[in-house]
């Protein structure tokens, strides 16, 4: 089947990637829409690749890279992480080229050559933010990100056609065949695949971010072409980077309330009701039996309240209720939001508490403890209105 073919995506440069629309789990969390993996050629007169494909699509990879140059010309293969989906092509394609060296900072290195051991027999030229890789006509610059998304993680800068190879970061999780978001209409949509790899992703990295951003604020940028998804330029370049300006600031957090419950016997379910239509606030609702943990991340990500609810099961909280706290914990999505917790018992009333330990832990602040024998009356029902008030 012949490929969709190569695009030119900014000066000199080439978009070689490839399109996963079937990718439905990655790195634990639903991609609904698939995803893609962007690799870029840059055309000089030292031919440069930034990034590879996974390892699955090193054919697609190749067969673009060999619709606009051939592989002996390929000079430097930029390393900017070395997680599997920009790695995972790397050997096969070291193993055709014969002239290329693997472009990236000492501690990628140590990650290929532990993800990769047959990477040993390849040349490594190791770089830093004050080690450009100086080609024929164009340079590129580093910019080393730690934790975004690992502590290999860097940018390429390059300074002639000012443009940003960003890797994890400013990316979605969308398989489609544009390129980039102003080519297409549901911009908000994508800004929302942003976020939702944002949340699910580079959660507890907002310092780092910071770093980055400050950085990167002192270079002119026209264009950031991402590793995943869609990339930017023109107007819609001030939308990713105004997001993540705000998300390194926790400035993103609005008055809004994401409810994350399990219901047995339906009264957990009544409670969480009536949170839903006692709340002046912006409001979501995920009975985690029908919602998936990516969705419950992407509405804490702008949620300045959570409230959890879970029945006591045979002296717990239901696995469902701890996974989503666990799962919260891990990606800071807790950390200094105000919490309601509410639980029902029949025998022994445990699950509330057991809530509050976890929740604690994760940095969350508990405003409200209400628990209910069975089922609620007159009396739960006004404890649940009173807590409502404490959200401001
Ligand atoms: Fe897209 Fe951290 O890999």
């Amino acid at each position: 089947m012949p490929l969709a073919s190569t695009e030119i995506v900014a000066p000199d440069v080439f978009w070689v990637g490839s399109i996963d629309w079937s990718v439905r789990v990655f790195h634990g969390y639903h991609t609904d829409e698939g995803t893609s993996y962007n690799a870029y050629l840059l055309m000089d007169e030292d031919v440069t690749l930034i990034d590879t494909v996974k390892q699955q699509f090193s054919q697609e990879l190749v067969e673009r890279i060999t619709q606009v140059t051939s592989l002996d010309s390929v000079k430097y293969i930029i390393m900017n992480h070395a997680e599997n989906d920009h790695s995972g092509a790397l050997p096969y394609l070291m193993s055709l080229l014969k002239n290329a060296s693997i472009v990236t900072n000492k501690i990628c290195m140590e990650h290929l050559l532990l993800l990769y051991p047959e990477l040993n027999l390849y040349p490594f030229k190791i770089v830093n933010n004050s080690t450009p890789l100086v080609l024929k006509s164009h340079t590129i610059q580093f910019l080393q990100v730690p934790m975004l998304h690992w502590p290999d993680s860097m940018f390429s800068y390059c300074p002639e056609i000012s443009t940003l190879f960003s890797n994890d970061g400013f990316g979605q999780h969308i398989a489609c065949s544009e390129r980039f978001v102003d080519q297409i209409s549901l911009q908000d949509h994508l800004l929302n695949l942003m976020r939702e790899y944002t949340a699910n992703i580079l959660g507890p990295f907002q310092h780092p971010l910071q770093t980055a951003l400050q950085h990167a604020s002192n270079l002119t940028i026209h264009t950031i072409l991402t590793g995943h998804g869609c990339s930017w330029r023109g107007g819609t370049l001030q939308l990713a980077l105004a997001e993540y300006d705000l998300f390194s600031k926790n400035a993103q957090l609005k008055k809004k309330l994401t409810v994350m419950f399990q219901s047995l016997n339906g009264s957990v379910k009544q409670a969480a009701q009536i949170i839903a239509n006692g709340t002046t606030n912006q409001v979501k609702i995920h009975d985690l039996q029908v919602s998936d943990f990516t969705k419950c991340a992407l509405n804490c990500y702008d949620s300045e309240f959570l409230a959890f609810g879970s029945p006591t099961v045979y002296e717990q909280m239901t696995p469902l209720v701890e996974g989503i706290i666990q799962y919260l914990k891990g990606l800071h999505l807790i950390k200094g939001r105000k919490v309601i917790l509410f639980g029902s018992f029949c025998w022994l009333d445990k699950a509330v508490n057991q809530m509050k330990k976890m929740v604690e832990q994760a940095g969350g602040v508990v405003i409200a403890e209400i628990t209910f024998k069975m089922a609620i009356d007159n009396k739960t029902n006004q404890q649940i209105l009173e807590s409502l008030k404490l959200l401001v």
